[in-house]
């Protein structure tokens, strides 16, 4: 790393992190709100709720429609002020829960899309034993469309939840808070490094 890559790691980075179980008592809400401890210096959070989106309908989505459902305009704004995208979610049925799969969608169309080209992680919990892993792998084909940027490893993935977490919530899986560590700190990482590439491009032009 050259002194200017070490001047850009002190940079500020603003990540959006959603769960797809709308549940109380979810463990991937859990893992969500447990990530706020973890986030490498100088990188934020904020939290976005898909609980109340209606069903994707291109007729409601532009350029189709005049202007989207207010909530989904929102939902968009507050996507596009983020660097990066952290996705927690149960495995529904081997796959991505249908309301988070619905929130991306309407997330996805437009020019103005705050998800295409964007840096991302997945990470889910499971009270089974394979961690959500069919879930996380569902997800490729979704990055593929959308250009998004995955830090694929190390892959988080909870298994056995009910014994990673107390029973306020918090995590107490100390082998699993250290992977999440290294999994935002590359997510960090790959945010800083295209960001610096952007800047040499456009100082070049
Ligand atoms: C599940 N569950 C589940 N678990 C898993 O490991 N693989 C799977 O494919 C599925 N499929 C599935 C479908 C549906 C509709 C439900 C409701 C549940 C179990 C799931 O992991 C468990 O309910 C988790 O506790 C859900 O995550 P939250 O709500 O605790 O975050």
């Amino acid at each position: 790393m050259n002194d200017c890559s070490k001047l850009f790691m002190n940079e500020a980075v603003h990540l959006i992190g959603m769960s797809g179980s709308l549940r109380k008592g979810s463990f991937n809400t859990f893992l969500l709100y447990a990530l706020q401890e973890l986030l490498p210096e100088n990188v934020t959070m904020g939290i976005v709720s898909i609980a109340d989106q209606p069903l994707y309908n291109a007729d409601l989505d532009l350029p189709a429609a005049k202007e989207r459902p207010a909530i989904i305009q929102q939902f968009r704004d507050v996507l596009s002020t983020a660097d990066g995208f952290v996705f927690v979610s149960p495995e529904y049925n081997y796959g991505i829960p249908g309301g988070l799969k619905n929130a991306i969608d309407w997330a996805s169309r437009g020019e103005d899309s705050p998800l295409v080209n964007k840096p991302v992680v997945v990470m889910g919990a499971t009270p089974g034993k394979w961690g959500t892993i069919r879930m996380q792998m569902a997800f490729l084909p979704v990055f593929t469309f959308l250009n998004m940027k995955p830090v694929l490893k190390p892959e988080i993935l909870i298994a056995q939840a009910k014994n990673k977490f107390d029973e306020t919530g918090r995590l107490i899986d100390d082998k699993a808070k250290d992977l999440i560590r290294q999994k935002l700190e590359a997510l960090k990482h790959l945010i800083l490094m295209e960001r610096e590439g952007k800047l040499q491009t456009f100082n070049k032009n």
